[in-house]
């Protein structure tokens, strides 16, 4: 699949999508101070710093993409942020996440239709959460069929994830898994 090139994530991350998608609202339920969560795909930041608002000093955000220049955007975004201390950037291939601590969290927004194999990076996610961690996923419904996000879900099920499809919003589809 197509990668999203770090410029046009600027089109979507931006001070619009903090108010209509804000990540402590949809993350606060499960996201607690003290908390290791990892962002797959994190482009600039924008779920990387709202989770790391909620793990706090005390916790950590591994924040996981394949393009350098994305990782570096994040990053300033971070320090203006004043969570710099919070995230740790980890720059992944396309086929491993390759991060050798495992998370009690994961999110993943708009990015596993971008992956060469979605079980191949859902397996991988599985393979760095911990027993009972929690697992929050989004697709983009512009770019991704509700047939497509199906066979997602029903591969996530079949690696041994609890999978709960979430209402969708106007511009996602969105699930809440656990291990
Ligand atoms: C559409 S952007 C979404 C960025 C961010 N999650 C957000 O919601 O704003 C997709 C991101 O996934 C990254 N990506 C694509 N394929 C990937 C892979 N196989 N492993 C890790 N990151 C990947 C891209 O580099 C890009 O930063």
């Amino acid at each position: 699949m197509h990668v999203c090139p770090w410029w046009l994530a600027y089109f979507f991350d931006n001070g619009f999508r903090r108010l209509i998608d804000p990540v402590d609202e949809a993350l606060d339920k499960w996201v607690k101070p003290g908390m290791t969560v990892l962002d797959f795909g994190c482009g600039m930041g924008h779920y990387s710093i709202g989770a790391a608002r909620l793990v706090g000093k005390a916790g950590k955000v591994i924040a996981v993409d394949l393009q350098d220049k994305m990782l570096e955007i994040m990053m300033r975004r971070a320090e203006k942020a004043g969570v710099a201390d919070i995230i740790i950037p980890h720059k992944c291939s396309a086929h491993e996440i390759g991060y050798a601590g495992v998370v009690d969290f994961v999110v993943s927004s708009f990015v596993l239709h971008e992956t060469p194999d979605f079980a191949v990076a859902l397996q991988e996610i599985y393979s760095v959460l911990g027993e009972g961690g929690g697992f929050y996923l989004t697709e983009p419904r512009m770019h991704v069929k509700a047939d497509f996000f199906t066979k997602e879900m029903t591969t996530a099920a079949k690696l041994g994830f609890n999978v709960e499809v979430l209402d969708p919003a106007m511009l996602a589809y969105k699930a809440y898994m656990t291990k």
